[in-house]
């Protein structure tokens, strides 16, 4: 019988398609081809192998952005990327389609960018030696043209028409439209502006070159013309020239050279040696605005650099810097806002002796004012500021004080400022080294996963990029009072209205999804159980565990709130298209095994999940693992007589003691746990059904793996993943553990807790024994 299941299975599991695609070598695309993301991918080069079209991993992180990049210096240079700079994980795709361009999709095949193609039949896609990447169709048309869609870079041999515009990027690594832009505008101006980053509003013009429709009208910009050899100008309508930069400054055969709106403003003209000896990298030729810091200011936003932040000038180039006493809010966004480490208030025990001041030289904010005093002295301008639970800052210059509120804008420090800007400060705070640069991110409200408990169970995300929620409501159906108040719950947890989280979700609108929960439940619930078992849920906290973030009762609707998890679930990234790392997966399993050696040993009520399978392991932001649904489980359970219809859980994982009269106890999970543990290991799922043949084959993963292990075949199993055969001897302890925890007989499977310690490596694992001594085959 084993040995028809394995043989069965290896012709179900083809391998795995092979990833980068081999390119012409003459930078032509064909249709049909395709990149996936991963670390060692290949681009599509151009034909003399300057410029690279693929995805490019950004900041050591399993993100990739997809790119067009100089390959052939070490400097990252991304000179084009989609707008907004989506990041995508390990795994995601683009194709050129016919009809449809470059389609990036995740690994989810999700849809995330699409160049689009006017419908047409491409010919063919070209990675040119320009820089710029063209789609052609079948009558030789240029359909798409990176150069058309210009992020934050031009490059010689591109044009700028009237309207046309690009974008700085927000910071090194955050490819997302940022605070600056560079504009031809339709009266032939060309401008540069600042933008406010979530309203996208422009506003605070820092450069213009007067080029622009009057009187004459033939004297208008046309064009931003950057041409081959490297020089950039504007083209009249009379087709005269206004030069930006100077003809014939630097030979084009020996450089490259960009033009690039940098993440602070500047407008800069870069060049590099093609071919450098040694230690080169890009340089600047020249820039606009000349002193940023001067430039931008005004009370219409922070001024070059973010609230607080402050300003100065390191050879043309902007450096925005903290200073002491604050640290940046986003530590990846230098440019951005500084937080105060502390805020001045006016509480009722507002007391100045409690305060002092650090003080700086030759820094000012001109803007944030609210008192000024003069005439003064230095002494007095400290004690009004130290008197008034307001004052933030005052500022000393030639006998004049100014009191300051935060925030604080249009920070710049320059020696000819000369003042003196004294800092509030709690005494104790004083001499502290300046706050670090990493600092911990802050975050933000996180969004929510709101959870109704339904008949009709369903589940939706809302994703407007902020909020995403599941819903699975709960009709109650047996009575018409109300739900105990609130009050029975006995948790800190925020209740929200009906009509909030109506509100919130956009009337549960976009659907994500289906449920663990079917309509197995309807009407079972009893009325206190969901305040108690939401008092327990409340309870349990652990990293990997989904967060319960709040409730609803409210009326006839009960909902339960859930921290978002950006990365969808496990499922989903164990069966898409490209198997997730090995490293990767064994976390994911450690971090899974602790969540629910939590439930079952930690929590103040025990919690046997009775659903543990890969749809219910959600993966945040770091591909850390949280556990789903617990709670609900056990919530549903209540009333249930043991019949064979009471059975909780899903096919493939579902222990053998629920088809028998043993009791139910936390070793289903453990079951469970072995049979998704094996799933990881192999990225295969616990039962397949392979209808191709006359009758259905049913291939259950668990004795697979067992026939495998024995017979010391474990490459089948794991199907020539070599990152894990590597692995070796992790691997087979790994697959020990496994075939340990899907024992038919729940007293011979270990606990969680043990099995944490056999995953760690601290306890040995034994030879396992077959799983399934007395099992009935199942066909
Ligand atoms: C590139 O080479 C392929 C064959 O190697 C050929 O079919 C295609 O026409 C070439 N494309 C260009 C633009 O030269
Ligand atoms: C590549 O760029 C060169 C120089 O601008 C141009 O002559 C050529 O037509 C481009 N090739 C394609 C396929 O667009
Ligand atoms: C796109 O399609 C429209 C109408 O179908 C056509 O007028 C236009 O020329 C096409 N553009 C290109 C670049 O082929
Ligand atoms: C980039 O910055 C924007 C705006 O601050 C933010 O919404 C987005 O999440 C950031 N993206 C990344 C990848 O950090
Ligand atoms: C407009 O400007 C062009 C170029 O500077 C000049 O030759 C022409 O005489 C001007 N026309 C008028 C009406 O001023
Ligand atoms: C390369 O040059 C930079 C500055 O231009 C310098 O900081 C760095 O130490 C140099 N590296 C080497 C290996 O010479």
């Amino acid at each position: 019988m084993a040995r028809v299941l394995y043989l069965i299975l290896s012709t179900i599991f083809l391998p795995f398609s092979i990833v980068a695609q081999q390119i012409n070598g003459n930078g032509s695309i064909p249709v049909g081809a395709s990149l996936i993301a991963t670390y060692n991918g290949t681009p599509w080069l151009s034909p003399s192998g300057d410029f690279a079209f693929g995805f490019k991993q950004i900041q050591q992180k399993d993100s990739f952005l997809l790119s067009i990049w100089y390959d052939k210096i070490p400097e990252n240079t991304e000179v084009w990327y989609p707008k907004d700079g989506p990041m995508v994980p390990r795994g995601s795709k683009v194709e050129l389609t016919n009809g449809r361009g470059l389609v990036l999709s995740d690994p989810q095949g999700k849809e995330i960018w699409t160049s689009g193609s006017n419908n047409s039949e491409l010919a063919y896609g070209f990675m040119n030696d320009t820089g710029n990447f063209v789609i052609v169709d079948s009558i030789s048309r240029k359909i798409w043209e990176s150069f058309r869609f210009p992020t934050d870079t031009i490059l010689p041999t591109q044009v700028m028409e009237r309207a046309e515009e690009i974008n700085s990027k927000i910071s090194e690594t955050n490819f997302s439209t940022g605070r600056f832009q560079l504009r031809l505008l339709k009266d032939g101006n060309l401008i540069l502006r600042k933008r406010d980053i979530p309203s996208g509003i422009l506003y605070n013009v820092y450069y213009r070159s007067g080029t622009r429709d009057d009187s004459n009208a033939t004297n208008s910009g046309l064009q931003v013309i950057f041409d081959e050899t490297g020089y950039m100008y504007i083209l009249r309508r009379s087709g005269q020239i206004f030069e930006l930069n100077q003809k014939d400054a630097l030979p084009s055969k020996l450089y490259y050279q960009r033009a690039t709106l940098d993440s602070d403003g500047v407008f800069t003209q870069y060049f590099h040696l093609k071919n450098p000896t040694g230690n080169t990298s890009w340089e600047v030729l020249w820039s606009l605005p000349k002193n940023i810091c001067n430039r931008i200011d005004g009370t219409d936003g922070s001024g070059a650099c973010g609230l607080n932040n402050v300003c100065s000038l390191d050879v043309n180039l902007a450096n925005c810097e903290c200073p002491q006493g604050f640290s940046l809010l986003d530590p990846n966004d230098p440019n951005g806002d500084c937080k105060p480490d502390f805020t001045p208030t006016c509480d009722e025990g507002y007391d100045r002796e409690r305060f002092g001041f650090i003080e700086l030289t030759n820094i000012d904010w001109p803007e944030s004012d609210y008192v000024r005093v003069q005439p003064t002295t230095e002494e007095n301008c400290k004690t009004f500021c130290l008197q008034d639970c307001f004052c933030a800052v005052a500022i000393y210059r030639d006998k004049q004080c100014w009191k300051k509120k935060l925030p604080l804008s249009n920070g710049k420090k320059d020696p000819s400022l000369v003042v003196k800007a004294f800092l509030k400060s709690r005494k104790g705070d004083f001499y502290q080294p300046p706050p670090s640069v990493f600092s911990p991110k802050h975050k933000s409200q996180r969004s929510l996963i709101v959870m109704i408990l339904s008949a009709c169970v369903l589940v939706i995300f809302l994703s407007n990029g902020v909020i995403c929620m599941v819903f699975f409501r709960i009709y109650k159906r047996t009575t018409k009072n109300h739900y105990p108040s609130n009050k029975s719950v006995d948790t800190n947890l925020p209740c929200f209205t009906y009509q909030e989280l109506v509100e919130a979700t956009n009337g549960f609108k976009d659907e994500l999804g289906k449920g663990a929960f079917g309509i197995v439940y309807k009407g079972v619930i009893g009325e206190t159980t969901v305040a108690t078992e939401v008092n327990a849920i409340a309870k349990t906290h652990h990293k990997n565990l989904v967060q319960l973030l709040g409730f609803c009762d409210d009326g006839d609707q009960r909902l339960l709130v859930y921290e978002y998890m950006s990365n969808g679930t496990l499922a989903g990234f164990l069966f898409g298209d490209m198997r997730p790392s090995w490293k990767l997966r064994s976390d994911v399993i450690v971090g899974i095994a602790k969540g629910l050696a939590y439930l079952h040993e930690e929590c103040s009520t025990q919690v046997i999940h009775c659903d543990i399978k890969p749809q219910n392991i959600l993966l945040d932001d770091c591909y850390n693992a949280k556990i789903s649904d617990f709670g609900l489980a056990k919530l549903l359970m209540m009333d249930q007589s043991r019949t064979s219809t009471g059975i909780r859980g899903t096919k493939g994982y579902v222990a053998p003691e629920w088809f028998r009269s043993t009791p139910i106890t936390v070793k289903v999970d453990v079951y469970s746990f072995g049979v998704l543990l094996l799933e990881m290991i192999s990225c295969r799922k616990s039962v397949v059904i392979n209808e191709s043949d006359s009758k259905d084959v049913v291939v259950v993963l668990t004795d697979w793996a067992w026939d495998c292990y024995q017979e010391g075949r474990l490459e089948v199993f794991l199907e020539n993943d070599l990152e894990a055969l590597d692995d070796y001897k992790r691997l087979t302890m790994f697959v020990k553990v496994g075939l340990w925890c899907v024992q038919e007989n729940p007293s011979m499977r270990p606990t969680m807790r043990k099995v944490i310690q056999m995953l760690e490596g601290v306890v040995e694992v034994n030879e396992p024994q077959c799983p399934f001594p007395f099992s009935v085959t199942y066909n």
